[in-house]
Parts: structure tokens; C-alpha cells; sequence
């Protein structure tokens, strides 16, 4: 917020690799206050004296890259209800650390996010601890009982609901989804649709015996047809959640290819790993989460609809846990700290993706998605939400070194390349790696 009258703080971001959905190039940032005031790239020399007219605070990237601060339209940061896996608090420096400003988290909370006082009482909560945008989805139904719609429809405006979202439930009536549609509709919010439920064909699967692989597959399969049956009788914008199945994807395809009104996302976790790793860490405790970790042709799968736009942005669906829930089967990793070294090693590194498509599917695209048309990219009069990342450091996760609770990381003890270093909101520092400020 600029304060009338006085001078705005200027602060100069000097030799980065500036990096966006379309800047891949060396150069330079001005900002005035919370504001990009100025991009230069390439050949543009520009000297700038501390104080005396030019600017108040310069900071030397020396060849570090800069790109827009990260948005996540899915995690569940487990407040009100659940301190012992995650607070406010912890989640929002754990965005920090990963190089996230703009977060959407989830409603399956104790009490249920089903009204909007509930979730403006949530991001007051946020913008009084000063660290995050925070944007809490609200359910569809009532305490997601799927009984009757949530009252949060009553008085949701677009300007501050982003999301609506049931969760890993949807709605398992077909007349109830279709209303809670046609009421997000009215009011312009997508509806992220988490298709983890549902089918008889899966149940009949499931109670055969069958393995969770194979039905929950057939369910993942069915939800998202369904989502997009509803959601385009109803004339919503229905964002799939998570997809990880080809079949699904190859839904989504052919719904974009009709023309509908559809987005979707992918998580790190499942464009970097198989089941084979949910083996190894034990498909049933440390390996787990909804939808399960698919076979390396799913995996193929989503990282071309990464490359062919089906798929439009990646979100973390962070889910922290404690080591005796995920004992005991609790899906779900925490994944905001290796979120962006996770996707850049699998994905940049090996040559699927440049950094720029990179950062739109974590910058750009979610910002449109969640209409916020003041952030996602590195443009004079935009936000000045930005993230330095070490592309060349290279570096081992270790969960104990977390800012969150949930050490439930299915990427633990890898070895990880690319680091976000430094996280600016709206101008301030907001997080800063230790080693990097005393190399400054
Ligand atoms: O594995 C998951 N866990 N997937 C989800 O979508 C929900 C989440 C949770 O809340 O734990």
C-alpha cells in the first residue's frame, strides 16, 4: 500500500537472468514500492547511485535468476482443525521457502470452510501474519456432507473467492453437483474438481479385490467425465484438479478441443514420480496420496500435455501429515519446499520443458485460472512478487530441515537441482536463504 505523499522506496534487482512466460533474458528490475516499475533486458547499461535521487536498496543478482514469485491454486495448509500437521503459520513460510505468494488452500479443514465469513476470517487471519495472499476455496455443500449446497454461495463475490472446491470428495449426487455448478456459474468461480470418488464401476472393482491402482484408475477415469458432463450442462468453469491418468487427460483434451470452458493442473509428484517409487517408500503409508502415484507411461502422458497446453498449470496439492498418520495410510506429501527443484530437475533439466513454460505453469497460468490479473509475470505496473533461484545449486531435501510440519515428502533424501533462494512480496524481502545473503 502507498502511503500519500511520500517518496515511493526504489529498489533496484541488478544482473539476473530474468525469467517469465515470454522474457528469457539477462537484465535488470525496477521497483517503486510494491510495484515492477521497470524491466530492462539484454544490452541496456543502467547505473543507479544508493539514495540522492536514484535508488534506496540495489540488489546484485550476479547471474542468479529472477523469475514471478510461484501461485498454488491446491494446498491444504490444515487450519482451523489440524495444528499438529500444519498452521498457518508453517505453511506460509514453507511457500515462502518454496518461492509461493499466491496460494489457494483448501477447504477440508475442522470446521469444513463452507461459509464466507469462514474463509474471509481465514485470509484475515493470513494478511495479519503479513507473509502470504492467501486464498481459501470454499466447499460446495455443507460441511461437505453432500447433503444440501454450501451457504458460502449466498455471499461468495468473484473479487474474493477464487475456488470453490469439495475436496478429494466432489459431490457424489448428480443434481446436487450440478446446482453447486450452476451457482458458481452465476458468479464467474471456477470449481476445482478433485474426481478421487466415485462410480460403480470402481466400487464394483474395489470390492472384487482388485488393487487400488487398478480402480481407483477407473474412479479417477469416471469423476473426470462426470466433472466435465455437469460442469458443461451447468456452463461452469470446471478446473481438474490434479490429473494424473492418460485417460483422463486425454478427457480434458478433447473437452478443450469442443471448446469448453475447462482448466486443469498436474502436481510435481506425479510428473516426477511412478508407482514404483510409492513402492518403495510403501504404497499404503509413506508412498501414498490421492490419486496414486501411476505407472511412467501416465507419466509420459502428463508431461506432453504439459508440452501440447492441455494441461495448464502445476500446483502442489500440499497435504502434511504426521509420521504416525502417514504410518496409518494418510495420503498426501508435503510438497511446497521441492515443488519448483522437483519439477525443475525432471523437467527443465532433462529437456522436456524451458524454464519460461516452466514458469507459466506455475506463475502465469494459475494467476489467470484465479483471475488475478495483477500478478504471474514480470511486468511494469504488475506486483512486485518475485523469487531468485539458483538454477546451478544442487542440493539433497531433507525434510527436517522444512518450515513445515508435514515431513511427509515423498522427494526425501533426493538429490534435487535448482533452489529458490530469496522471496519477495509486494516488494519486501519476505524470505531469505542465509548462505545467499552473505554472499550479497
Ligand atoms: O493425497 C491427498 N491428500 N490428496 C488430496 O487431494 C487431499 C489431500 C489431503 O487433504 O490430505
Amino acid at each position: 500500500m502507498r502511503v500519500r505523499g511520500r517518496k515511493p522506496v526504489k529498489t533496484l534487482l541488478q544482473n539476473f537472468h530474468i525469467v517469465d512466460e515470454s522474457i528469457d533474458a539477462f537484465g535488470s528490475v525496477i521497483l517503486h514500492d510494491e510495484i515492477i516499475r521497470d524491466v530492462y533486458i539484454k544490452g541496456e547499461i543502467i547505473r543507479y547511485e544508493v539514495g540522492h535521487g536514484g535508488v534506496d536498496r540495489v540488489i546484485d543478482g550476479g547471474g542468479l535468476t529472477l523469475m514471478p514469485a510461484f501461485i498454488d491454486m491446491h494446498a491444504h495448509f490444515r487450519d482451523p482443525g489440524f495444528p499438529e500437521k500444519e498452521t498457518l503459520e508453517s505453511a506460509s513460510l514453507a511457500a515462502l521457502a518454496g518461492g509461493y505468494t499466491t496460494l489457494v488452500c483448501m477447504a477440508n479443514t475442522k470446521p469444513v470452510i463452507d461459509t464466507f465469513e469462514a474463509a474471509q476470517a481465514l485470509k484475515q487471519r493470513s494478511d495479519a501474519l503479513g507473509l502470504i495472499d492467501l486464498y481459501p476455496a470454499i466447499a460446495l455443500t455443507r460441511n461437505m456432507a453432500g447433503k444440501e449446497l454450501a451457504p458460502g454461495f449466498s455471499r461468495a463475490k468473484s473479487g474474493h473467492v477464487r475456488l470453490f472446491s469439495e475436496d478429494g470428495k466432489d459431490v457424489a449426487d448428480d443434481a446436487l453437483f450440478l446446482a453447486a455448478f450452476g451457482q458458481a456459474a452465476c458468479l464467474k468461480i471456477p470449481v476445482s474438481c478433485h474426481c478421487d470418488a466415485g462410480g460403480l464401476e470402481a466400487e464394483q472393482a474395489r470390492q472384487a479385490g482388485q488393487p487400488r491402482s487398478v480402480w481407483s484408475r477407473i474412479e479417477e477415469n469416471f469423476a473426470t467425465e462426470r466433472a466435465l458432463r455437469l460442469g458443461r450442462e451447468a456452463g461452469a468453469h470446471v478446473h481438474i484438479a490434479h490429473v494424473s491418468t492418460k485417460e483422463a487427460l486425454a478427457s480434458i483434451r478433447a473437452a478443450k478441443a469442443r471448446g469448453e470452458s475447462l482448466t486443469c493442473e498436474a502436481t510435481p509428484h506425479h510428473l516426477c514420480l511412478t508407482e514404483a517409487d510409492a513402492a518403495s517408500l510403501g504404497s499404503e503409508s509413506h508412498g501414498r496420496v490421492n490419486p496414486p502415484l501411476r505407472t511412467e507411461d501416465d507419466r509420459q502422458a502428463l508431461i506432453a500435455g504439459l508440452l501440447d497446453g492441455s494441461i495448464d498449470a502445476i500446483a502442489t496439492d500440499h497435504a502434511p501429515h504426521t509420521s504416525a498418520d502417514k504410518e496409518h495410510g494418510a495420503p498426501g506429501f508435503s510438497g511446497l519446499e521441492t515443488s519448483f527443484a522437483a519439477c525443475f530437475t525432471e523437467l527443465v533439466r532433462k529437456e522436456h520443458l524451458s524454464l519460461s513454460r516452466l514458469s507459466a505453469l506455475m506463475s502465469a497460468a494459475p494467476a489467470r485460472i484465479l483471475r488475478l490479473i495483477d500478478r504471474g509475470t514480470i511486468e511494469p505496473g504488475l506486483l512486485a512478487d518475485l523469487v531468485v533461484v539458483d538454477t546451478e545449486a544442487v542440493w539433497n531435501v531433507d525434510t527436517a530441515l522444512f518450515r513445515s510440519r508435514g515431513q511427509n515428502s515423498a522427494f526425501n533424501g533426493r538429490t534435487l537441482s535448482g533452489k529458490p533462494l530469496m522471496t519477495l512480496r509486494q516488494g519486501h524481502v519476505v524470505f531469505d536463504r542465509d548462505f545467499w545473503a552473505g554472499n550479497r
